[in-house]
């Protein structure tokens, strides 16, 4: 299957992304978690990513295309992909479906769209917590690790992204408006789109978007 993740900054995209690709078995390629760790690293890429992920802005079309299409081109994606965070604008999307034709004579099963509200965003971004080893999202009330600052799963630190602050996502929000909203109803004219409920408990949230994949991948465990 290959589907893609759209939904505004702290929808809960990242958090769903890991639950849904074991789910439907194929790799999770996160385009914010490959600039991260390209900053963290220090390399070319990470240093001129920092500049814009640090204002809440879009990383420029061409630098963001050039590294989905090598992550798409490694063989572990050829049968099928979850991409979160991409496509972010509908140049990008129109690439995306250029490489998919070019690639593998296919195209996009399913997107799906995480609906949550402004209010709810600023909520869950001001109190997120990441492990800066396993990159496993928390939340300091809504899902908090045992231990404060510490990763459940493999002890790592947690730390809180340097574009969690308010300003930035403030910017973030107005930038999904006007760069990636125009996406929901490029896809929903394909056909593709699958607006999913993103309130209340992970697993919930988790469950709606599998039943929503279900007719598509029958043998979907629940
Ligand atoms: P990216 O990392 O993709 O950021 P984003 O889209 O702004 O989304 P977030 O990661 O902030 O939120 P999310 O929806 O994944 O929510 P999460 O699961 O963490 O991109 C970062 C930057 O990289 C961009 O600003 C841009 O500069 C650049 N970039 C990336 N892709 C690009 C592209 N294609 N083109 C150009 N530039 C690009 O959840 C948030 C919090 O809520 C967590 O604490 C979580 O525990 C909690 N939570 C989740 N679900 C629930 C729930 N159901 N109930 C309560 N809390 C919940």
């Amino acid at each position: 299957m290959r589907l893609v993740l759209v939904g505004p900054p702290g929808a809960g995209k990242g958090t769903q992304a890991q639950f849904i690709a074991e789910h439907v078995d194929v790799p999770k390629i996160s385009t914010g978690d490959i600039f991260r760790a390209n900053v963290s690293q220090g390399t070319p890429l990470g240093v001129l990513a920092k500049q814009f992920m640090d204002r809440g802005d879009l990383v420029p079309d061409d630098i963001t295309i050039d590294m989905v299409r090598d992550r798409l081109q490694q063989p572990d994606a050829r049968a099928g992909f979850l991409l979160d965070g991409f496509p972010r604008t509908v140049p990008q999307a129109q690439v995306l479906d250029d490489l998919l034709r070019e690639t593998s004579y296919s195209k996009l099963d399913v997107v799906l769209e995480l609906v949550v509200d402004d209010d709810e965003v600023i909520r869950r971004l001001s109190g997120r917590r990441t492990c800066r080893t396993c990159n496993r999202i928390w939340h300091v009330d809504f899902d908090p690790p045992q231990k404060d600052g510490i990763c459940d799963v493999d002890g790592g630190d947690l730390y809180q992204r340097d574009d969690d602050q308010a300003e930035t996502i403030a910017n973030r929000l107005e930038v999904y408006a006007e760069s990636t909203a125009p996406l929901v109803a490029y896809y929903a004219s394909r056909g593709v789109l699958i607006g999913i409920d993103a309130t209340g408990p992970v697993d919930d949230v988790t469950q709606r978007a599998i039943d929503a994949l279900r007719p598509m991948q029958p043998n979907l465990a629940r």
